[in-house]
């Protein structure tokens, strides 16, 4: 009695060992970290003048695509988005990063995947004119945005000088079409707007007659990561944002 007793015991030992070793080797889910985004420059809380350049540096450290600090990162795939205030008081629904953590635009974020900021950027010339120029020059029509469509997916020479577009055959026509939309209206606010890199400097704006003193500028850094190590699709997206102060 005694002895079938101990054995009916160890085989029921045995078979929880032998579960706990099974389900410790099933595969776990793939986690993908979310990207860790930080301004390094300005500091939070630095005060600005009006209308002078203002230079920013971001740096992005994510478990699965590296660190920028090792260039693992894409500069063209981070994105700063600045934008005045003209009340601080209003602040709170800005800076909040968990009510904001909205993605880009979608047109602004096909772009930081395909290499169009190697040529060009939001706001000065580089290889090819920059975006705010594009805009500017012309009127947001739909046959305008079907030449242009066009024109980014077979390639361009000759509108803006000497130097050639390359064709770009990755780019279907519907994410061209949400490009072309965002090249033509989306930068387009004075108040608001993208920049692409790591580093660079944007203008702050002329003072206004009758300023109040409640205006603040807003910076705010991004990274959306390339998903799990598995390949899976599931990208996560970092930010950070900083508040600057504007002087009296
Ligand atoms: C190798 C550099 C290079 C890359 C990469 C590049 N462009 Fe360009 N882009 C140019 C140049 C140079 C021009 C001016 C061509 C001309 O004068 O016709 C231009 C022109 C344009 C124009 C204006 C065309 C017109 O008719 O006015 C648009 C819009 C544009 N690019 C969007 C894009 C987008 C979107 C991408 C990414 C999918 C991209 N470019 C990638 C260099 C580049």
């Amino acid at each position: 009695m005694f002895r079938k007793l101990l054995i009916g015991g160890m085989t029921l030992s045995l078979a929880v060992v032998v579960y706990l070793v099974m389900t410790s080797f099933q595969a776990r889910p793939v986690v993908n970290a979310t990207p860790l985004v930080k301004i390094v420059v300005p500091a939070r809380g630095t005060t600005v003048s009006w209308n002078t350049l203002v230079s920013y540096k971001i740096s992005v450290d994510d478990k699965e695509d590296g660190n920028s600090a090792y260039d693992e990162i894409a500069p063209h795939e981070v994105l700063l988005q600045v934008f005045y205030v003209a009340d601080s008081s209003t602040l709170s629904v800005h800076v909040n990063e968990k009510a904001n953590a909205a993605p880009e635009p979608q047109g602004l974020l096909s772009i930081t995947t395909l290499p169009c900021f190697n040529c060009h950027t939001a706001n000065a010339k580089l290889i090819g004119p920059s975006f705010d120029r594009i805009a500017a020059r012309y009127p947001h029509t739909s046959s305008t945005e079907d030449a242009l469509v066009n024109k980014i997916m077979k390639g361009s020479l000759g509108t803006w000088g000497e130097i050639p577009m390359p064709p770009n055959p990755d780019v279907d026509p519907a994410t061209a079409k949400e490009i072309v939309r965002w090249i033509l209206k989306g930068n387009r606010n004075p108040d608001h707007f993208f920049l692409a890199g790591l580093e660079g400097s944007f203008r702050t704006k002329l003072k206004m007659k009758g300023d109040t003193g409640k205006g603040v500028y807003v910076l705010r850094a991004s990274y959306t990561d390339h998903g799990a190590t598995d390949g899976s699709v599931d990208r996560r997206r970092g930010q950070c944002s900083v508040v600057l102060k504007l002087e009296k």
